[in-house]
């Protein structure tokens, strides 16, 4: 009857839509170095403790690894009868090497296995994220060196607040990155423990040494709970969250980049690598590869909330729901590892038009503050500041004039405190050397932040 390595008890064939139902080959072969790697680690295992014979770990270890030649160069053939990359495996295994091939799955489970294959998967692909994050980190960095003595308006409510450093400003989605390498760094610890061991739910007869198996597989330690280890999901919930913040931070700078290439910002000019044109409006160059980016987000946050609504209410212990967790999580994988590519080589592509920039701050009265801070440090309480200085700003509005082209007179009329000095206010660059603390746009304090984000990254 049928080929299946579970098909003992059965007499009767699985129903083909069933099969189509269960069979999780189609997306999870692409785990298949990780599950050769775990099942090497394993036979070498079973035969050092005598629980095979060494010559049988021989020829497993042997047989896998030309399999696992074979899948790379593409000449193995998966069949979706066979379920899923394990058994697809074990059966090639089986088919190649004989009699040998049947003891692999002594003293394991596909429970534990799979969960020692994602943990593998997983744990790759938090180091690639980091290296990615890291070479975004550093594009960011040399782009804000390169640009150190650029002003543009900061803003909050999208209405122009201070003028800021473009670096200080960039510098904030460094700070953003580097959280998120932290949390994948932290994360990495909890993917690092060893499943394999707890069979199907509640260990093993057989004297294995999982000790052995972590060592080989480079984990930190075991897992303490057998029933915990093959029934948790927690860590791929994790990778989709984290990289769900890492798309929100992307989605943030992809929205800024969208918004500065249009003509009402007219800030930046993004290269043409990461543009696309119109096939109706010749002049069109549209900012895809942001937009795209800020778009890949929801996919993200998608796949976070399959997998806790997939785990929502489990009973104990494995159950076959989670072979569902697959596609959220190589999704997730995939498209915060493109698009955190992207976004670090379009940075480097970004033509920045600082003279429209600069412009850009003397409009929407970015002294107003200083002035109320020019009054405040005169002895005026800053509530009295705040009012004198709005009073200015309307008469400003209602005389289409800027705060630099009220008169002296007028200022002193508004309050006697003020006097010639307080032009010195009306160049932004001084505004922004006057935020000179820990944190603050001051070249000083941005130049030393970005020292610090160097020592780190580079
Ligand atoms: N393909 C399964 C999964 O991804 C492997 C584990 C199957 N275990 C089982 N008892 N049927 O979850």
């Amino acid at each position: 009857m049928s080929k299946k390595l579970w098909g003992g008890r059965f007499e009767s064939e699985t129903d083909a839509l069933v099969e189509r139902l269960g069979e999780s080959v189609s997306f999870d072969s692409r785990l298949a170095p990780w599950d050769i790697r775990g099942s090497i680690a394993h036979a070498r295992m079973l035969g050092d403790c005598g629980i095979i014979a060494k010559n049988d770990a021989k020829k497993i270890i042997a047989g896998l690894t030309a399999i696992g030649k074979d899948i790379e160069s593409g000449e193995f053939l998966w069949d979706l009868a066979l379920e899923d990359v394990h058994m697809n495996i074990e059966s090639a295994l089986t088919k190649r090497i004989g009699e040998a091939g049947k003891r692999l799955h002594t003293a394991r489970s596909r429970n534990d296995q799979i969960s020692t294959d994602v943990r593998l998967w997983a744990r790759d692909q938090v180091d690639t994220v980091i290296e990615l994050l890291r070479a975004l980190q550093r594009a960011l960095l040399s782009f804000a060196e390169a640009h150190i003595d650029v002003l543009l308006p900061g803003l909050t409510h999208m209405q122009h607040a201070q003028p800021v450093l473009l670096a200080h400003h960039v510098h904030a989605y460094i700070e953003m990155f580097a959280r998120d390498e932290q949390r994948f760094s932290e994360l990495r610890k909890r993917v690092n423990v060893l499943p394999l061991g707890s069979a199907a739910l509640a260990g093993t007869p057989h004297p294995i040494d999982r000790q052995q198996v972590a060592k080989e597989l480079g984990f930190d330690r075991v897992s303490e709970n057998s029933m915990d280890a093959v029934s948790d999901r927690d860590y791929l919930i994790e990778f989709c969250a984290d990289s769900a913040l890492v798309m929100m931070h992307l989605s943030r700078l992809s929205e800024e980049l969208v918004l500065w290439s249009t003509p009402e910002f007219g800030f930046i000019e993004i290269g043409d690598a990461f543009t696309t044109g119109s096939s109706i409006m010749p002049q069109k160059k549209n900012p895809d590869g942001a937009e795209l980016v800020r778009g890949k987000t929801g996919r993200v946050y998608g796949d976070l909330t399959a997998l806790l609504t997939l785990m929502k209410g489990l009973p104990m212990t494995y159950n076959r729901d989670m072979q569902e967790d697959k596609e959220p999580a190589f999704d997730a994988a995939d498209t915060v590892q493109l698009c955190l590519g992207v976004t670090a080589k379009m940075i480097p592509s970004i033509k920045v038009k600082r003279a429209v920039m600069l412009a850009a701050t003397r409009e929407g009265f970015l002294e107003a503050t200083d002035l109320a801070d020019y009054l405040a440090a005169k002895g005026l309480p800053f509530r009295e500041a705040h009012e004198i200085v709005g009073k200015l700003v309307l008469l400003c509005t209602k005389s289409g004039r800027r705060l630099p082209e009220l008169a002296l007179d007028e200022l002193k009329a508004a309050s006697s405190l003020f006097t010639a000095d307080v032009t010195k206010l009306f160049d932004p660059m001084t505004l922004v050397k006057r935020r000179d603390v820990p944190g603050g746009t001051a070249p000083a304090q941005v130049k030393a932040a970005l020292r610090r984000a160097s020592k780190r990254l580079r």
